[in-house]
């Protein structure tokens, strides 16, 4: 799209905005939807597979969809800060789009599970953050009660505008396929963003842009999946610290999504995880972050399910370069540190 100024200008209609809304925007969205022909070889039949690289944002990750319409909101209704808890995308976004609008941004995250790339952003956006000894959900729930006693507005994804704004990832995918895809694959922790494009498929439909709704398919880390346990989950582990969640916000919502689209939510294991991280790396020359690769993974773990010539998106949630832990850590035996600088065992190291 040409002089693209963000996803609430280009999408204004499908918005609850008006002309005196005060659009505060980091002009997010527009991302690319990228073939992804390694991966599609994997299922083979004539499946086309495709990545929404929503990495590409501002901050790094999908949020930013979701804050530019509550920061926009807030900025509207007269708010003068904003509160989140976040295991680090959230916070990073809210911290940007706060401070772009004038506001406030408090932020409380889990102690030792944040990447580094996001609580780095989090502090040099000037947010005030603080890291508790407890888990997401723990703090969720402080977040809630704060909002609900203090004069500082909740940003996490039970504030409708979120999804709001993030429902036009689905109407991008539309817009560049032609159609909906056969296949959604998406990474789930609250659940806000599997319900957000889901919204948007459906306002879509409405209107005839789309022909058909795709299966939503929807996949959690093995150490932290309510959703395909049907059970909260007291001590959620996984090393996607991203989905690290065991009660999800928009869980009701979630059911809702997965009955009328016919779809299903699945575990991927960790070690699933971040051998498909690997391989969009790798073989599609694609960094996301590891709980992005949890849909690839999930969508390799199905391929069977997948009917011939389907045409499936998987979304990534978030860049790579927000964890540069993770990345290194799973490539250690492509590093090879201390080499004597000469030529000849530099030549030799190579394989020449
Ligand atoms: N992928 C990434 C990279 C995320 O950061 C998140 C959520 C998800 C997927 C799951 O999305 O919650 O809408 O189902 N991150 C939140 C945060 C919890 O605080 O940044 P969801």
């Amino acid at each position: 799209v040409a002089n693209w100024h963000g996803l609430i200008h280009t999408y204004r209609h499908y918005l609850p905005v008006t002309d005196r809304t005060p659009i505060v925007t980091l002009h997010e969205g527009n991302t690319p939807l990228i073939p992804a022909p390694a991966i599609a070889s994997e299922i083979g039949r004539g499946v086309q597979v495709f990545v929404k690289y929503d990495g590409l944002n501002p901050t790094g990750s999908f949020k930013d969809r979701g804050m530019t319409m509550a920061i926009t909101k807030a900025k509207e209704a007269g708010a003068k800060a904003v509160i989140c808890a976040s295991t680090g995308n959230t916070s990073a976004a809210a911290a940007a789009y706060a401070r772009r609008g004038g506001m406030r941004a408090y932020v409380l995250i889990p102690d030792g599970y944040v990447a580094l790339g996001k609580l780095a952003q989090a502090l040099l956006y000037g947010a005030e953050v603080l890291s508790i000894k407890g888990n997401f959900d723990r703090a969720l729930e402080i977040v809630r009660e704060v909002s609900e006693n203090y004069p500082v507005t909740l940003v996490n994804s039970v504030n409708p505008y979120r999804l709001e704004g993030q429902k036009t990832a689905a109407f991008e995918v539309v817009d560049v396929l032609g159609d909906a895809p056969d296949w959604l694959c998406i990474p789930v922790g609250n659940a806000g963003n599997i319900s957000a494009y889901w919204m948007g498929f459906c306002e879509y439909h409405q209107e005839g842009r789309c022909s058909h709704l795709p299966k939503m398919m929807g996949f959690q880390a093995a150490g932290a999946a309510p959703l395909v346990s049907g059970e909260k989950v007291t001590h959620p582990e996984t090393l996607a610290t991203a989905i690290r969640i065991g009660n999800p916000a928009n869980w009701q919502r979630a059911i809702a999504v997965q009955e009328a689209s016919r779809g299903e939510f699945n575990a991927v294991t960790d070690d699933e995880i971040m051998t498909a991280y690997r391989k969009l790396a790798a073989h599609e020359g694609i960094f996301c972050e590891p709980a992005s690769a949890a849909s690839v993974a999930g969508l390799l773990k199905h391929k069977e399910k997948v009917p011939a010539g389907a045409k499936v998106v998987c979304v990534l949630t978030g860049n790579g370069l927000k964890d540069p832990d993770s990345a290194i850590k799973f490539s250690e035996n492509n590093f090879r540190q201390g080499v004597e600088p000469h030529l000849e065992i530099v030549a030799q190291m190579m394989g020449f």
